[in-house]
């Protein structure tokens, strides 16, 4: 049986990636599959989906990604803060002799990315959903309002590609370049662009 330490370490990791893809799965669900069905619903099937589905979809959404953060940053601080026995500090993995790691160059920029992500679903996202969810917005402003949430949700969408890249990179790839690092983000953006393209078309009823 590991450590302790170990232990703990692992259970904070799982925690961290089953809410990440409670999170991110919610946030695909709105941008491939809601954003097109939407378009195709009449306004009284709307009213009578929406207020059903919007509410529980947002909550998974908001609290998938509030656990997401609080376990990565509780994981970044036992990787690269925490030696067992020697307490908190730099680890050498977050520090050696050249200065800052490749590894901890790579988590700091899927960090940023996830905070920003983070952010935009707390502070974007979810207060205009439920402005629009419980009538508070004027009729005149809800296009608007509704404009806003999309692109706050089609810019997380396409900073998730280079995020996960980011979050996978430390442990499995290690070394950070610029070509690295411009392969993460073409990657990553070109996979949701595409999906995006796609979204109007597939699944749709014969
Ligand atoms: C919201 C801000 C986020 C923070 C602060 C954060 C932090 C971290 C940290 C510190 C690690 C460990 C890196 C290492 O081992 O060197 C990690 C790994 C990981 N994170 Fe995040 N993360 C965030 C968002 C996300 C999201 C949205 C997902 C989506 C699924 C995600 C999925 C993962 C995965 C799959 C790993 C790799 C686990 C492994 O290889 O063992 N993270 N994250």
């Amino acid at each position: 049986m590991p450590d302790a330490y170990s232990n703990i370490h692992l259970i904070v990791r799982w925690l961290h990636v089953i809410a990440g893809i409670t999170w991110i799965g919610h946030l695909y669900f709105f941008n491939f599959v809601n954003v097109p069905l939407q378009g195709s619903l009449d306004d009284a099937t709307k009213k009578a989906v929406n207020p059903q589905l919007m509410p529980r979809a947002l909550w998974w959404f908001r609290w998938g990604a509030m656990i997401t953060l609080l376990a990565g940053l509780t994981l970044f601080v036992l990787t690269y803060f925490y030696t067992p026995g020697a307490g908190f500090g730099a680890t050498s993995l977050l520090m050696d002799a050249d200065g800052i790691t490749d590894r901890a160059m790579w988590i700091l920029f899927g960090m940023l990315l996830g905070i920003i992500m983070w952010f935009n679903v707390w502070f974007v996202i979810w207060p205009i959903q439920k402005k629009l969810l419980t009538g508070k917005v004027p009729a005149d402003q809800v296009p608007a309002a509704r404009k806003k949430a999309l692109l706050a949700s089609r810019i997380n969408t396409f900073l998730s590609g280079p995020m996960l890249f980011g979050m996978l990179a430390p442990a499995h790839y290690g070394t950070m370049s610029f070509g690295a690092l411009l392969l993460a983000l073409g990657l990553g953006v070109l996979a949701i662009w595409f999906s995006i393209k796609s979204s109007s078309r597939v699944g749709k009823p014969a």
